[in-house]
């Protein structure tokens, strides 16, 4: 009986050999350089594969995941990746991909805790706070936590907005540009829920003017 993780390393030899087959120079091309056009940030959920649900190939998206695809600012992880797909890379689009029914988006609604991930969720609920009273009247709950994912993943837009990295790029680089996705578990469709175009206008308190 063949055991589920070495089931892995077989589909990835099959996987390998078919590649070559296909494109026989698939492997010694994509050593050499990686220029993907796109960072996509999105949620650790293994049912939202990246490069699967956009039908992408290996070498055209640059992945950071973590619990509800937050873009937190003192995330020395998001940070890095940020930095290096704005700077080096030099992506043209940043995504941020929420889902319905996202795990840690109705965690962080409810009360239970949880433990060290009580301190990511703190991050949703600060948005939860933001737009409460707009959440709170509607009154279905699977409803309210989608609403809450949209919100969400607008948030997260507006944190990249903030940050340096992306202040600096859009300054001098007229790239990158921010796009808020939620993807559906239902129906396997992408849902924009908005956008921010390099330049776009964000709170003059979070603006520097030294970059
Ligand atoms: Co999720």
């Amino acid at each position: 009986m063949i055991s589920t993780y070495e089931k892995l390393l077989l589909e990835n030899k099959a996987w390998a050999i078919e590649q070559v087959q296909i494109d026989p120079e698939f492997f010694s091309r994509l050593s050499h350089v990686q220029t993907p056009e796109f960072l996509w940030i999105g949620c650790s959920d293994s049912r939202v594969p990246a490069d699967k649900i956009t039908g992408t190939q290996p070498g055209e998206i640059f992945v950071h995941r973590n619990i509800a695809n937050m873009v937190v600012h003192t995330d020395i992880n998001l940070l890095s990746v940020l930095e290096y797909a704005v700077e080096i890379l030099k992506v043209k689009h940043i995504i941020v991909c929420g889902h319905y029914g996202c795990g840690g988006v109705k965690a962080a609604m409810g009360n239970h805790s949880l433990g060290i991930i009580n301190k990511w969720l703190r991050n949703i609920k600060d948005v939860y706070r933001i737009h409460r009273e707009e959440i709170d009247k509607i009154d279905n709950e699977e409803m309210r936590t989608n609403k809450l994912i949209e919100f969400n993943v607008a948030e997260q837009i507006m944190n990249l907005a903030k940050t340096s990295i992306v202040q600096k790029a859009w300054k001098h680089d007229q790239r990158p540009h921010l796009h808020g996705w939620v993807y559906g578990l239902n129906d396997g469709i992408i849902k924009p829920v908005c956008e921010m175009e390099p330049g776009s206008h964000i709170d003059p308190l979070y603006e520097y003017d030294n970059l």
